[in-house]
């Protein structure tokens, strides 16, 4: 567990899945993936409630659960219009779609969703079906506290405005490579948003995932770069 004292708590379920509990109890699950992750620990696969739940695009290791945990829970989902289309044809009710520079409310929240470099095709019975433009997302919390999801992105260098606009307090980057940023390049997008705290994401679910907390602080130095790096495990919370 690492301590901010901000009242809320961050979850790491392992890849890019987090689930937070806000300080008036409110509980938002970011890309909605535990059943078939591989760093989800068995407890945070089960949940009590879910308020909100986020896309950032279409691929399975980001939305597998969403239909599933949709119905469940009931959950506002907030997602581009296109995978709003299609979690509407699956049944789902409670889907808000937005589009990127817009900002909607959701139990109390605050959801801007921003731009991604990255693809967003809906794997679905052996077909691709489109499924809109890979996003990020920026919660603004009762308090005013800004967190940045950056879901599966490579760096482009509007992170400065995301910067300038959103100041984060904490952003949540992918590392590992591949299919998103290496720490290289998050290392460069951290000296554009300036946040306070970088949760690294996105690394060690599979071998291909080469980039590690460490090679990002590493490079953060070579740069200057000042923010905190706070590594979780997966299941560990940030509170
Ligand atoms: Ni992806
Ligand atoms: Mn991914």
């Amino acid at each position: 567990m690492k301590k901010l004292d901000r009242g809320f708590s961050l979850t790491w379920l392992g890849h890019n899945t987090f689930k937070l509990t806000t300080r008036n109890g409110r509980v938002v699950l970011l890309d909605p993936w535990v059943e078939g992750n591989p760093s989800c620990p068995r407890e945070g696969k089960t949940f009590d409630r879910i308020d909100v739940m986020t896309i950032s695009h279409g691929h399975g290791d980001h939305m597998a659960d969403a239909v599933t945990l949709g119905k469940k829970f009931q959950p506002t989902v907030v997602c581009n219009y296109e995978i709003h289309l299609y979690l509407q044809r699956k049944g789902l009710g409670g889907t808000s779609p937005m589009n990127k520079g817009g900002s909607q409310e959701a139990a109390g929240l605050r959801f801007t969703m921003t731009h991604a470099i990255h693809s967003s095709g809906i794997e679905d019975g052996g077909q691709v079906i489109y499924g809109g433009e890979p996003c990020g997302f920026v919660l603004t919390l009762e308090d005013g506290t800004r967190i940045y999801h950056a879901g599966d992105t490579g760096v482009f260098s509007d992170m400065a405005l995301i910067g300038e606009l959103y100041a984060p307090d904490v952003a949540l980057l992918p590392i590992g490579d591949l299919f998103t940023m290496s720490p290289r390049e998050a290392a460069v997008a951290a000296r554009m948003l300036k946040p306070k705290f970088i949760v690294p994401s996105h690394y060690g679910t599979f071998p291909a995932l080469t980039g590690t907390p460490e090679m990002l602080v590493e490079e953060m130095k070579k740069l200057g770069v000042k923010s905190e790096v706070l590594a979780l495990k997966p299941g560990e919370a940030l509170t």
